[in-house]
């Protein structure tokens, strides 16, 4: 992943808009506002960063290992920190699963060319990061020739003064935007995004909730079903959260109870992704869970000095995700011959090394071939030796695809062996922190299944 792709507007946006933004909206004292942000600036606003991060990634020590946080925006000091260093941080999230799906943007911008205009909510917007990261993604590709329909924005979060915050900074990167001046307007709803349904009742093209659902319980899945029937075409619901394994397994949790409650159809092409299979997801509980990780450097010299600040220079982006798609634009058909690689390499004393592989319901190994590229989160192309299971090979063929698994067309059907697989491609993507741990000599790896699926108590985070 590249973002260095959506330089300078990345850079022009955050280094500049936002800081000429923080300079003037929180400066400690008011002789400093109008002037440049300095490194006597960052040096002031390290302290809040610092702690912002802790708040927002320490695991409680929970039965759900979410972390702690809420009412943190409240604060103007916690505001500044957020849109100086989480703002271009989920920002990047963003990008990356935006550059992952282009087929749901593109999805997304037909719906929006249909109608006359893209209407796109922001779900727990904060100061709309997720919409910024799209409007990033738009602007290249405006750039290089694509028109582009009005974009309408929704939105929605129950602190106010985020919202604000955020509007004031795209308002001057849409001045900047010749493709957006005049094309894009940003609506407001300071109320919690369970009423979005009811707030905005035209059909969404998209709609994007970011970092938010483990600020409070889950919604029911009324919610969810209400979201989702707003999203009738273009490119659906996209869900991230961070990449802790409460976060994580929630979300699996909520995909599974999609299927089973029939919110969507029990389909692979329900899914955008991570998910290649339509049955339970293997590690929705346990001791593991599915994450991605992409190697990425996030552009910009104040994202820079942060980072160094908090100890640490970012060369992973993690979190999970879920992204769902519109009824009426379903993703491309998985190939039935890829899967979802959800470890490193796993080396046997005397042996060769092992993946571990996504299965409905269950995480299978297999041998890791010559190739030491691969590893969790990559795309694994089956070879000759795989098990077709007779029922699967007469399902009938699916939509052609552009989906980024490079899959094709029709049913799902070897059970991976050591069978001289190849990787489709070095990809971000999924799997567990430390890899789902492998009995010895023990295939599949894991777990038969879970609770039976129902209605589960509200989690915290
Ligand atoms: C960590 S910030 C994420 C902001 C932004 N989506 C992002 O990805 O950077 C979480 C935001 O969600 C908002 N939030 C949490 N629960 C919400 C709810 N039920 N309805 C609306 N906003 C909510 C908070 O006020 C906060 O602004």
């Amino acid at each position: 992943m590249s973002l260095r792709e959506l330089e300078p507007n990345w850079t022009w946006l955050f280094d500049g808009a936002v800081t000429r933004h923080v300079k003037r909206s929180y400066s400690p004292r008011e002789s400093w506002r109008g002037r440049p942000f300095t490194r006597q600036d960052g040096a002031f606003q390290i302290k809040a960063i610092r702690e912002l991060s802790m708040r927002l990634t320490i695991e409680r020590k929970s039965a759900m290992g979410r972390p702690q946080a809420r009412g943190y925006l409240e604060h103007g000091r916690f505001r500044a920190a957020y849109l100086l260093y989480f703002l271009p941080l989920q920002a990047a999230k963003f990008a990356a699963l935006f550059e992952e799906h282009p087929g749901a943007i593109d999805a997304a911008l037909a719906d929006g060319e249909r109608r006359g205009a893209m209407v796109v909510t922001d779900l727990g917007a904060g100061p709309g990061t997720a919409s910024l990261a799209l409007l990033l993604v738009l602007a290249q590709r405006a750039e290089r020739g694509a028109a582009l329909p009005p974009i309408v924005f929704h939105w929605f979060d129950e602190e106010r003064r985020i919202l604000h915050d955020g509007r004031e900074i795209a308002a001057a990167f849409i001045e900047r935007i010749p493709a957006f001046r005049g094309r894009v307007r940003i609506d407001l709803h300071v109320e919690s995004f369970g009423e979005a349904a009811r707030a905005v009742p035209e059909p969404w093209s998209l709609a994007l909730l970011g970092h938010a659902l483990n600020e409070g319980p889950n919604p029911p899945l009324g919610v969810w079903r209400r979201l989702l029937e707003r999203c009738e075409r273009g490119g659906g619901l996209l869900v991230v959260e961070p990449a802790s394994k409460g976060n994580s397994q929630t979300l699996s949790e909520i995909r599974d109870q999609l299927f089973t409650g029939h919110v969507i159809p029990r389909e692979p092409t329900a899914i955008w992704g991570p998910c290649l299979h339509a049955a339970g997801c293997p590690l929705a509980e346990g001791r593991d869970w599915c994450h991605t990780s992409v190697r990425a450097t996030i552009p910009g010299e104040w994202f820079t000095f942060f980072s160094r600040g908090l100890g640490s220079e970012r060369n992973w982006l993690k979190y999970s995700y879920l992204w769902l798609a519109a009824a009426g634009d379903p993703a491309p058909e998985p190939s039935p011959f890829v899967r979802r690689v959800l470890s490193d390499p796993i080396h046997q004393s005397g042996g060769a090394a092992e993946l571990l592989l996504c299965e409905p319901n269950q995480v299978v190994r297999t041998s890791a071939t010559s190739n030491r590229k691969i590893g969790r989160g990559d795309l694994y192309r089956l070879g000759a030796t795989g098990v077709v299971p007779p029922a699967a090979a007469k399902k009938p063929a699916g939509t052609a695809s552009s989906r980024s698994d490079g899959g094709s067309t029709s049913s799902r059907p070897p059970s991976p062996r050591s069978d001289g697989g190849s990787i489709l491609r070095r990809r971000p993507h999924a799997a567990s922190t430390s890899g789902p741990e492998v009995p010895k000599g023990a295939e599949p790896v894991t777990r038969s299944r879970r609770k039976p699926p129902g209605p589960r108590p509200p989690k915290r985070r």
